[in-house]
C-alpha cells in the first residue's frame, strides 16, 4: 500500500468556531498529513509522522497550508458559461440570462462539456466537492455525475424541477418531476461518491402539486438531501406571498408540502421572519450563505451571526453563476465583507471552517469531507500563502499565522492553489 506524507502547515477544527474559535482551532506550522488508500490516515507533527512512516512518499510543501478541499454547498453547474452577466436582479436575471442558457442543456454534448468544464474549474480553485442544481433535463444530471465519477469527486446534485413560471422548454409537471427524480435518485444516490438531492428550484416555479410530489419522494427517501432557494430577494418574497396566499411565510411554502427537514438545504435565506429562523433551527435544517451572489444580484446582507446563534446550521457556497466567482477564497472574502457591514469581523478560522467543515456539516457529510482528520477522504487543497506579489508583500509582514493567512483569504483566487488532492490522488494542474 503506497502511503503519501504531505508536510506543511495544517489547520483543523474540533468544534464549531462561530461561537468562539480559540479552543476548537488547531494550527500546526510544521504539520503532516498521512494518506493511505485515498483516506487521511493521520494528521500530526510532520517530523514525527515522517519518522513513524519511513516508507511513505513525502511531498514537502514548506510554509504552504494543507487544508481540506473546499466544499461548495450550493451552485448551478449549468450557469458556468454565463457567470458575470450584467445588470439584472433576481427575477429578470433568471428570465434574461439563466433560463435561455439552461435550455441549451437539452443537448447532452453541451451538458457534458459544461459539466467537465465546471468540475475542472472547481478543482483549479481548490474546491473538491460541489453541490449543484442541474437543469430540468435528466441528461444534465447524468452528465454531471458521470463527469464527477471520472474525476473521483464527491458531489451532490439533482434534477431542477419547474412546472410553472418558466419557459415551455424548461417545464416538467408534478408527475414527471417525481418520476424522473426518483429514477435519477435510484440510479445515482450512493453510487461511488455521488449523492442525490431532490431539487425543486424554488416555490415560484413549482405548483403546489409539484411541491407535494417532491415532498412525497423525500419522505420515501429520507436519506437524500433536498435543495432549494429561500427568501433571497424582497420582490421574490412578495411574489411568493401572492402565489401562496395561505402560507404563513416563504418557508411555509416548503413546510406545508413536506419539504422542510434536517436534510434540507435552503440557499440564500437572507430576509427571514422570526418563525422561519425558529423552524429552521428546530428541525436542524441548513441554510447556505452565497455572499458573492447576494451582492452581485443585489439581494441583501445575510445574518450569519444571528442565524448561528439561533442554532441554524450554515454552509458556504459560490452560487455560480449568480455568484461572481468560482473561488471559495473569494467567497470567504465576500462573507467577511458582508459580516463587516453587519458589525462583525469574522476571524480567518471561522471563514476557513465555513468553507470546509461548515459546508460538510450542512451536507451531513461531517467527518467524510471538508475535514483534516483520520478517516476523512483525502480531498485536500494546498494553499500558497504568498501566491501573488500583492499577497506576498502583505504576508511577509505578518507576525502570526492568522495574519499570514488572511491576505490570501481576502485577495486569493486560483493562483493561491498550489496543489489539489482528490481521494488521495494528486490532481494534475491543467
Ligand atoms: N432562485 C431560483 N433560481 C435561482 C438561481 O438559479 N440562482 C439564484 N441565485 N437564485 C435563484
Ligand atoms: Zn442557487
Amino acid at each position: 500500500m503506497t502511503q503519501h506524507l504531505l508536510l506543511g502547515q495544517t489547520l483543523g477544527f474540533s468544534g464549531n468556531p462561530l461561537g468562539g474559535w480559540e479552543d476548537v482551532t488547531h494550527h500546526n506550522s510544521t504539520g503532516g498529513v498521512l494518506i493511505a488508500d485515498g483516506v487521511i490516515a493521520a494528521v500530526g507533527d510532520g517530523a514525527t509522522l515522517r519518522a513513524a512512516h519511513p516508507d511513505a512518499t513525502v511531498t514537502d510543501y514548506g510554509n504552504a497550508l494543507i487544508s481540506p478541499g473546499f466544499v461548495d454547498a450550493h451552485m448551478h453547474y449549468p450557469q458556468t458559461a454565463m457567470i458575470a452577466s450584467w445588470g439584472k436582479q433576481l427575477i429578470d436575471w433568471l428570465n434574461t440570462y439563466t433560463f435561455p442558457e439552461e435550455s441549451r442543456f437539452a443537448d447532452r454534448t453541451y451538458a457534458d462539456d459544461i459539466a467537465g468544464r465546471t468540475l475542472d474549474l472547481a478543482l483549479a480553485h481548490g474546491t473538491t466537492t460541489l453541490t449543484s442544481f442541474c437543469t430540468i433535463h435528466t441528461a444534465s444530471v447524468d452528465a454531471f455525475f458521470e463527469a464527477a465519477a471520472t474525476r473521483n469527486m464527491a458531489v451532490v446534485a439533482g434534477k431542477t424541477c419547474m412546472d410553472r413560471n418558466a419557459p415551455e422548454t424548461l417545464r416538467d409537471d408534478a408527475k414527471s418531476a417525481y418520476d424522473d427524480s426518483k429514477a435519477l435518485l435510484e440510479k445515482w444516490h450512493g453510487v461511488g461518491r455521488a449523492s442525490y438531492a431532490i431539487t425543486p428550484r424554488f416555490s415560484p416555479t413549482s405548483t403546489p402539486d409539484q411541491l407535494a410530489a417532491l415532498g412525497a419522494l423525500w419522505a420515501e427517501h429520507p436519506d437524500c438531501l433536498m435543495q432549494t432557494h429561500l427568501s433571497e430577494q424582497l420582490p421574490e418574497i412578495a411574489w411568493v406571498r401572492d402565489l401562496f396566499p395561505n402560507a404563513r411565510d416563504y418557508l411555509d411554502t416548503y413546510e406545508a408540502f413536506g419539504l422542510l427537514g434536517s436534510r434540507g438545504l435552503y440557499g440564500h435565506a437572507i430576509h427571514l421572519e422570526d418563525r422561519e429562523v425558529a423552524r429552521l433551527s428546530e428541525v436542524g435544517a441548513a441554510v447556505v450563505h452565497c455572499p458573492t451572489s447576494n451582492t452581485f444580484i443585489g439581494s441583501g446582507l445575510f445574518d450569519l451571526m444571528g442565524l448561528a446563534s439561533a442554532g441554524v446550521r450554515i454552509g458556504l457556497a459560490t452560487d455560480t453563476g449568480g455568484g461572481s466567482s468560482f473561488s471559495m477564497l473569494r467567497t470567504m472574502a465576500a462573507a467577511y465583507e458582508i459580516a463587516q457591514l453587519r458589525g462583525t469581523a469574522l476571524h480567518p478560522a471561522q471563514l476557513m471552517w465555513l468553507a470546509t467543515e461548515g459546508s460538510a456539516q450542512a451536507l451531513h457529510m461531517s467527518g467524510q469531507i471538508g475535514h483534516l482528520g483520520a478517516g476523512a477522504a483525502a480531498d485536500l487543497c494546498v494553499l500558497d500563502l504568498a501566491a501573488t506579489p500583492a499577497i506576498a508583500q502583505r504576508s511577509a509582514r505578518a507576525e502570526t499565522f492568522w495574519d499570514a493567512l488572511f491576505p490570501t483569504i481576502m485577495m486569493g483566487d486560483d493562483r493561491a492553489v498550489r496543489d489539489v488532492w482528490v481521494a488521495g490522488q494528486r490532481v494534475a494542474k491543467p
